[in-house]
């Protein structure tokens, strides 16, 4: 009789023995539900609580645990408990597309996000990057009018190609990364074939105190590869949840997806005279003046158990930083190092440090108590610092040792500009001297057919101009594209992925 199977094998959250998760309480079969159905009325609230807002950008996305090795002695840059040669750190990895809400199709062209939280021993160290080297724009505070921008229209809801050609051009700091986005990196073929940059400028301190300036490149191990437009476009159809599916089971066939971890350094001083603002997210570093210095790899090797606590809830800020790293002037690193945990606290609450995906495996003796949902406490140990009680607080003073020099009027001012700092150079290298000749079909066709997707005067000549700024001759050909209606036919096959010139941008 399936009616009474099972009778006994669930409980209420109180651990009390369900009565029935098919029948809810009536009087009589045929009559009221009663509202003392403690179970039912449990289950009817539980449910209309069970979600928590989306992130802001980068809502879809999913990741797996694994491992980070150190294999390379780099003790001379960073005193880091987790870049220490031999040492293996726990982690987690999540990748992300960018604009897309959370049911979004995998496989719309975006920029990819690349969180990674590294369990150390001296606590948390998140990287929160993306697929590419560089970024959007170069001020925080135009960061929620970018995302705005890339997202859907106020009235009918729709996402808009107009606007968002209306933003990058009249922000021509966007070339660089727009280059990128309109390029292979915009189609991944699976998130095992991208690269993962830290993206920003950070600070590396050794055990003496010396001071260096770094940026991260992780680089596939599996190999560049990228969908085509119409390759993408079915694959949206056909499985939206594709990138997300390929990781998992890659994983769970045993296909453990690997990256292998460079940095390249600069020492301190050499910040302040370099040719471009070192710190200019929207830049990359020549690779002739600061070649990659391998690291270790990360390895992926085990899938989540379950997605809502583990991946849903998982917490990353590029403001989680150990002993022997540090941020840097990055106005993009500085306004990013308050924004992650705000956005946690209203998505998730805010106790989301103590959840077990966001925990630390190292002791925690931290100030802030109580709230929604708090279940670490330290009984009733001093709640006050400094105290008498024999609990610990910290008191450092003096000079900070990821700290740098800064003095100044208060300004609202772009950076100084320096020699080289133009917005066009950089993706003009990269059209023309990274990029293949079937590499610059693929982006003529796609910007081709994104500007022929809707976008109007003035905002259209303002896109010629822009890519005649980064290339002439590509800038010519998008808008003959565009004048006769006509995006040109996409390129035969598939090209190897992008290899950027070694020596200006990355990997
Ligand atoms: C100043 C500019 C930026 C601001 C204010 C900002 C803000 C945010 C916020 C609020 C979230 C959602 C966090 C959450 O709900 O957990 C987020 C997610 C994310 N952002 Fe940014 N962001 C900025 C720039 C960047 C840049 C430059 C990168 C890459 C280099 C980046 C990469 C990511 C990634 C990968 C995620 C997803 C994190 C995850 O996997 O949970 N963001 N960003």
């Amino acid at each position: 009789m399936p009616d009474q199977k099972d009778a006994t094998g669930s409980t209420m959250s109180t651990g009390a023995p369900a009565p029935s998760d098919r029948n809810s309480l009536t009087v009589g079969p045929d009559g009221p539900i009663l509202l003392h159905d403690v179970h039912f009325l449990e289950q009817m609230a539980h449910f209309n609580r069970e979600k928590v807002p989306e992130r802001q950008p980068h809502a879809k996305g999913s990741g797996a645990f694994g491992i980070f090795e150190t294999t390379e002695d780099v003790t001379a840059y960073t005193k880091a408990a987790l870049f220490q040669k031999g040492v293996s750190t726990d982690m987690l990895a999540r990748f992300s597309t960018v604009a897309g809400e959370a049911g979004s199709p995998d496989t719309w062209r975006d920029v990819r996000g690349f969180s990674l939280k590294f369990y150390t021993s001296d606590g948390n160290y998140d990287l929160v990057g993306n697929n590419t080297p560089v970024f959007f724009i170069r001020d925080t505070m135009k960061f929620p009018h970018f995302i705005r921008s890339q997202k859907r229209l106020p009235d009918c809801g729709l996402r808009d190609n107009h606007m968002q050609w209306d933003f990058w051009t009249l922000n021509p700091e966007s070339a660089h990364q727009v280059t990128y986005l309109m390029g292979d990196r915009g189609l991944p073929r699976t998130w095992r074939n991208m690269n993962g940059y830290g993206s920003h400028t950070y600070m590396w301190t050794n055990a003496v105190g010396e001071k260096f300036w770094v940026k991260y490149h992780f680089h596939t191990n599996q190999g560049l590869d990228q969908f085509t437009n119409a390759e993408a476009a079915a694959m949206a159809g056909a499985d939206a949840d594709f990138h997300r599916r390929d990781l998992f089971e890659a994983i769970k066939r045993g296909e453990h997806p690997s990256w292998t971890m460079f940095v390249q350094v600069m020492p301190y001083v050499d910040a302040k005279t370099y040719q471009i603002n070192p710190f200019d997210l929207t830049k990359t570093w020549s690779h002739r003046d600061y070649p990659l210095i391998k690291v270790g790899t990360m390895m992926l090797n085990r899938n989540p158990e379950n997605f809502f606590a583990q991946i849903e809830q998982a917490a990353f800020s590029p403001g989680n930083t150990v002993p022997g790293i540090g941020l840097s002037p990055d106005k993009m690193l500085l306004g990013r190092a308050f924004a992650y945990n705000d956005a946690q606290r209203n998505r998730i609450g805010v106790n989301f440090h103590q959840l077990p995906v966001n925990q630390p495996k190292v002791p925690v003796n931290s100030y802030m108590f109580d709230g929604h949902m708090t279940y670490h406490h330290s009984g009733s140990a001093p709640v006050y610092a400094p105290n008498s009680g024999g609990r610990s607080w910290a008191d450092q003073t003096g000079p900070v040792a990821d700290g740098w020099e800064a003095d100044g009027d208060m300004v609202r001012s772009a950076y100084t500009l320096r020699p080289n700092d133009d917005d066009f150079t950089q993706p003009g290298i990269l059209v023309r001297e990274v990029f293949d000749e079937a590499q610059r079909d693929r982006l003529v066709e796609t910007v081709a057919g994104s500007l022929l997707g809707g976008v109007r005067s003035p905002v259209l000549e303002r896109a010629f101009d822009y890519w005649k700024s980064i290339d002439p001759e590509v800038g010519a050909r998008i808008e003959a594209c565009v004048r006769v209606g006509n995006a040109p036919a996409p390129a035969q096959g598939m090209g190897e992925g992008s290899e950027p010139r070694a020596e200006l941008t990355a990997p």
